[in-house]
């Protein structure tokens, strides 16, 4: 994702437009235990809930979608529950992928790749490539990804280059480190929201939230839906950002 010194979401109009929106979809456990359900009823309506917030983002303006599915540190769960999260995966993109199709959105995937099942690699690279000239709507999936991760992946790439003599050390700053992440060409977060009340990045992002404005909402993401995120969205248009310089009134 973009790591240009001037955040590239810094460039759109106004502050009530979240061009990208980054969600950390949490709490599905909570909400199945509360119930007296299994957890993974919990994951299977956590996926219901995304089929809404995929549809409500293009009507809401927002034309990059990343979503939280499945974290590096999710394999210290057990194994029945990552075999339920990854029979859900599997079936999302069996049976949602026409559809993303038809209505306009790319499908993107971050995260390392190597070690999953060949079949779930080859569903991904299918869901990449069947949508890759869609227009509509960014669609970022992010599994089996951990930020640190993604940065240590960036930073081994250019010190081979620099090894190799096909780089020199000095021109390894920030631009040139962002651009080695899993999506170089998608702008940074405007706005990262993680439902069931948890306060943290849980390794989502964390180079390219530097100037993200974050929103924590109560609810357990089975429970999300168009409101919820016209509500975060409208909280996110209240803050000001300013990106290190001054306020919009101050400045001017
Ligand atoms: C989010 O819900 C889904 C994933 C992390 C894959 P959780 O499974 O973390 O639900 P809680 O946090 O235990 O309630
Ligand atoms: C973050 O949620 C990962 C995903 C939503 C995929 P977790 O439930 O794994 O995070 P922690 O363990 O509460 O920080
Ligand atoms: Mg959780």
């Amino acid at each position: 994702m973009s790591n240009a010194a001037v955040p590239a979401s810094q460039a759109s109009d106004r502050t009530d437009a979240p061009l990208h929106v980054a969600i950390i979809m949490d709490g599905n456990g909570r909400w199945a235990a509360a119930r007296g359900l299994p957890r993974a009823e919990g994951h299977r309506r956590g996926v219901e809930a995304l089929r809404r917030v995929v549809r409500a983002a293009h009507e809401l303006g927002i034309h990059h979608l990343t979503i939280f599915s499945f974290s590096s540190e999710n394999w210290s769960r057990p194994a029945t529950e990552i075999g339920d999260l990854f029979g859900l995966l599997r079936r999302f993109i069996r049976n949602d992928l026409a559809t993303l199709h038809r209505d306009g959105v790319r499908v993107r995937v971050i995260g390392e790749r190597a070690g999953l099942d060949a079949d779930i690699c080859s569903l991904l690279t299918e869901a990449e490539e069947l949508t890759r000239n869609n227009t509509r709507l960014n669609l970022i999936v992010a599994f089996n990804y951990g930020s640190r991760q993604e940065i240590a992946r960036a930073a081994q790439r250019l010190a081979q280059e620099a090894a190799d003599g096909k780089r020199d050390p000095s021109s390894i700053n920030a631009d040139a480190l962002g651009q080695y992440l899993d999506a170089p060409d998608i702008p940074d977060p405007d706005l990262i929201i993680r439902t069931s009340g948890e306060q943290r990045l849980s390794n989502f992002l964390m180079w390219q939230a530097a100037y993200s404005e974050l929103v924590f909402v109560p609810m357990h993401w089975p429970d999300f839906d168009k409101a919820a995120l016209e509500s975060a969205i409208a909280e996110y248009a209240r803050r000001e950002r300013r990106f290190g310089g001054l306020a919009a009134k101050t400045g001017s």
